[in-house]
């Protein structure tokens, strides 16, 4: 029998969109939020749906929510703030689970400190299944998988060509500046290695003659992708939402550099910005979100650095996007669908032909092969 699936965070933002896409897959998750007002109402309109109250501060209340073979979806962000109390309820009973942060370092978390504790309870941690960064994990899969052994790098740009100025939903925004403010990392010579947020940039091209700038960031693609190819030896993903200020976000990072290592700064500058950018304030409408596009590129390349293929994957709006594939990610783990346990990355957690068909029924799929 199929698990239950419970989502928590339904009344935010992104939590809204993946329990109308759950709905819209047939599915009837549990919808659990802080608001018992809100959540009541939430459940009502989509059909009369089970709800819960759980709050991050009573981490007792989040561990009630499921038990072994349920699947829970978190999408409580900040993650690297209000994320932890769903991991250690999953670990705790046995349940899967699948969140859609964006933060390196709460990734990094998953896959360091988790993992293990995930494996001995027989549970599956799926971590950024969202916009960030399934499609890359996608793309990058499909290029080495069409490069061959040969390949040992593999570079990733992810680009949002029609996004407006309210492209962003309050909880990104205070995710982006915890991100901007955390230690990052990336995959270099076969290992993990520390690496600032917005060390490189480079550009790929979106259209013949138009070139696109984008920053580095540590994502999930450093973590993941070595596994299903073990001759990777270097990973970069770089992000494009900042287009033209990706050179002198690169600069801005480097003179930050010296300020966030004095002892206390990072943790005083993360505080100041928890209060200032505040999420639960929703974010961009149904019109807005129709008019942004998905971009993801994945080029692998051989160690004198030669491209050896690319693949280049197209879609509609991350949002939209976001709350599909949790939708799908959480359905076909409560069908059974997930391969193997621990800290899980899409292509090793689902495989790469089935991973392609959920990212295709998301809203993204492969347009060329170079
Ligand atoms: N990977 C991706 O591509 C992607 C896409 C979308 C979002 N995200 C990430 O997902 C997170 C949420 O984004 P969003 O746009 O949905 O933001 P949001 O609207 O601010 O949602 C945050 C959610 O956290 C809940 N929350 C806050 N404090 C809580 C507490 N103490 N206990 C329980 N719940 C609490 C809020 O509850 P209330 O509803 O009661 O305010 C809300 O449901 C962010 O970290 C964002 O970066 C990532």
């Amino acid at each position: 029998m199929a698990g239950r699936i419970v989502l928590f965070g339904a009344t935010g933002y992104t939590g809204d969109l993946t329990a109308r896409a759950l709905v819209e897959r047939g599915a009837r998750p549990v919808l659990a939020a802080r608001s018992e007002a809100k959540v009541r109402a939430l459940a009502d309109e989509l059909g009369g749906l089970e709800w819960a109250v759980a709050d991050v501060e009573r981490p007792d209340s989040v561990r009630a929510l499921v038990e072994r073979g349920d699947v829970l979806v978190s999408t409580v962000g900040p993650f690297t703030r209000w994320g932890e109390p769903a991991v250690q309820a999953a670990i705790a009973t046995g349940a899967h689970y699948l969140d859609c942060t964006g933060e390196g370092a709460f990734i990094r978390e998953i896959f360091e400190r988790h993992g293990a504790g995930a494996q001995a309870a027989g549970c599956g941690l799926l971590t950024a299944f969202g916009y960030d960064w399934v499609p890359g994990n996608l793309a990058g899969a499909l290029a080495l998988r069409d490069a061959g052994e040969a390949a040992t790098r593999v570079e990733i740009g992810y680009f949002n060509p029609g996004s407006g100025s309210d492209a962003m939903s309050g909880g990104t925004r205070a995710s982006s500046a915890a991100v901007m403010l955390s230690p990052g990392f990336a995959w270099r010579d076969g290992r993990l290695v520390d690496e600032r947020v917005a060390h490189r940039t480079r550009s790929f091209e979106l259209k013949p003659g138009s070139e696109a700038r984008a920053v580095s960031l540590p994502s999930s693609e450093h973590l993941t992708l070595p596994r299903v190819h073990p001759t990777l030896r270097d990973v970069d993903v770089f992000l494009g939402w900042f287009g033209p200020l990706s050179e002198p976000m690169r600069v801005l990072s480097a003179g930050l550099a010296p300020i966030l290592s004095l002892p206390g700064a990072r943790d005083g500058l993360q505080d100041l910005f928890g209060r200032l950018v505040k999420g639960s304030t929703g974010g961009p409408d149904a019109a807005a979100r129709a008019k942004s596009r998905s971009i993801v590129i994945a080029e692998a390349l051989d160690a004198t650095g030669s491209r050896l293929a690319q693949v280049r994957l197209e879609g509609g709006n991350a949002y939209d996007f976001t709350g599909a594939i949790l939708a799908w990610g959480a359905q076909t783990a409560a069908a059974g669908g997930l391969q193997g346990t621990g800290a899980l990355g899409p292509v090793d957690g689902f495989g790469l032909d089935a991973l392609e068909r959920g990212v295709a029924e998301a809203g993204i799929a492969r347009t060329s092969v170079a």
